[in-house]
């Protein structure tokens, strides 16, 4: 399972990435806004020298338009990953991409036949926002389990990426469906190494250690 932080701030994917258990990052436009006076590509270029995929999105909603900055955003380092949008018009930039080589991830994805129209397009990965779905009373992580469970039935490559968590819980149930990658926001991220019996039990055997005569 492939773990990535959801973030525009470099220092966050600096920290994350020491601990040595980072893959990706992914950016959105909502994010990179509240990062104010930050340079977009800079941003994106400094990310890449810390992790091996960072999803950059287009910002474009037509595809002649789509396609020039794919083909702009993956001159820009190797291990930029286009994130591209769950449209008609995204689609033919994920089909676009996929013939040229060029990573994507699809983003917006909310039902099964949009999972698969973006996997027969050749997207390298999907993001299905499970915390916008449970934000309207709808159990988002039954998408990410219906999306597995119609994987296991073809060949597709296409990574599902579990995206818009919003807790530890997210990334629990996205481990026991096989999601390939989950994308976690910072302040969740900081909770996942942490456990009151992991705390109390390592007090205790260093209270121990140091009572004994050494
Ligand atoms: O990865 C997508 C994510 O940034 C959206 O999260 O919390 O705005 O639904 P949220």
């Amino acid at each position: 399972m492939k773990l990535f932080l959801d973030t525009a701030n470099v220092a966050k994917v600096e920290e994350i990435a020491s601990w040595g258990i980072l893959d990706g990052v992914t950016t959105n436009p909502s994010l990179v806004a509240k990062e104010e006076g930050a340079d977009f590509k800079e941003t994106v270029m400094a990310m890449c020298d810390l992790v091996n995929e960072v999803s950059a999105q287009i910002t474009t909603t037509e595809f002649e338009e789509m396609r020039k900055q794919a083909d702009e955003y993956s001159s820009w380092h190797k291990n930029v990953v286009v994130k591209v949008p769950m449209t008609v018009e995204g689609l033919k930039t994920l089909k676009y991409c996929s013939g040229k080589g060029i990573a994507t991830n699809t983003t917006l994805v909310f039902s099964v036949p949009q999972a698969v129209m973006a996997a027969k397009a050749g997207a390298t990965m999907i993001s299905p926002f499970v915390g916008r779905l449970d934000d309207l009373g709808v159990d988002g992580m039954d998408l990410i389990a219906d999306i597995m469970e119609a994987w296991s039935h073809y060949g597709f490559e296409t990574q599902v990426l579990v995206a818009s968590v919003r807790d530890p819980e997210h990334v629990v149930r996205a481990a026991k469906v096989g999601a390939h990658i989950a994308t976690i926001p910072y302040k969740v991220f900081l909770q996942l190494p942490q456990h009151d019996l992991t705390d109390k039990g390592l007090k205790k055997f260093m209270e121990d250690w140091n009572s004994i005569k050494k």
